[in-house]
């Protein structure tokens, strides 16, 4: 039994609305949330910043990644994602990071690197963990897994918005879709911890849910598997 409360692990394709939905189940349960993608980002941002050439990310060894000086610091609701000492969470958003954080995320030498930082996130409970492989590799025995999927124009419109985006004309809306499948792809092809529901997981389907209405049904889930009301 963990001291701190139950895991619960939320995976899915990208733009599922993985991260702010277990940011807000997290918030309710005061557990805290776990951004695993953040750290892949991080990893990402360093590198590029480091001009270590994509190309090379295969090869990267433990001790080039140690170099990178890359870190999560736990917080009173997560993480907060910091390289060489200084605050990225911004950085971690942006376009460049997004276009290469799956090559990254790839990488099966970062992906054992990074394991050990996110069982020790782990090691209490009482964590609300999102990503692509949480449930089915970084923590098998959690209490709740939950697969969150949604239809891929709705991923992109919802994305957009909240990016604050003025075009939300079908074209745009289809383009971003593309750009979303296009990383799942990525993500569930390639073969280090492929993105994959864990047999055990419960499929929620949100595209006719409203994010309260997700929220609620994982919290109400979680609330059931910890014996808490
Ligand atoms: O969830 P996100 O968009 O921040 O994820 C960024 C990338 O990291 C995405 O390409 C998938 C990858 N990722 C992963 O491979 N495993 C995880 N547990 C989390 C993210």
């Amino acid at each position: 039994k963990r001291p701190d409360g139950i895991i619960i692990a939320l995976d899915g394709p990208a733009g599922s609305g993985k991260s702010s939905t277990a940011r807000a189940v997290a918030a309710r349960l005061g557990y805290r949330h776990l951004d695993s993608g953040g750290f892949y980002r991080a990893i990402t941002y360093a590198a590029l910043r480091a001009g270590i050439d994509p190309d090379s990310w295969g090869s990267l060894t433990h001790a080039q990644l140690d170099t990178l000086d890359v870190h999560g610091h736990a917080t009173e609701t997560g993480y907060r994602m910091t390289v060489g000492g200084r605050d990225v969470s911004a950085e971690i958003r942006a376009p460049e990071v997004n276009a290469h954080v799956s090559q990254m995320a790839a990488v099966a030498g970062v992906r054992e690197w990074l394991m050990d930082a996110l069982r020790e996130a782990g090691a209490r409970g009482g964590l609300v963990a999102d990503g692509r492989d949480i449930g089915t590799v970084v923590f098998p025995d959690a209490e709740l897994k939950a697969y969150l999927i949604c239809d891929p124009e709705e991923r992109a419109l919802r994305r957009l918005r909240e990016q604050g985006a003025d075009d939300l004309s079908t074209e745009h809306v289809r383009a971003e879709a593309a750009r979303l499948q296009g990383r799942d792809q990525i993500d569930s092809s390639r073969e280090a911890a492929p993105l994959r529901q864990a047999d055990d997981a419960v499929v929620i389907d949100t595209t006719q849910l409203t994010f309260d209405e997700q929220v609620a049904r994982i919290e109400g889930l979680a609330r059931e598997r910890a014996g808490i009301d």
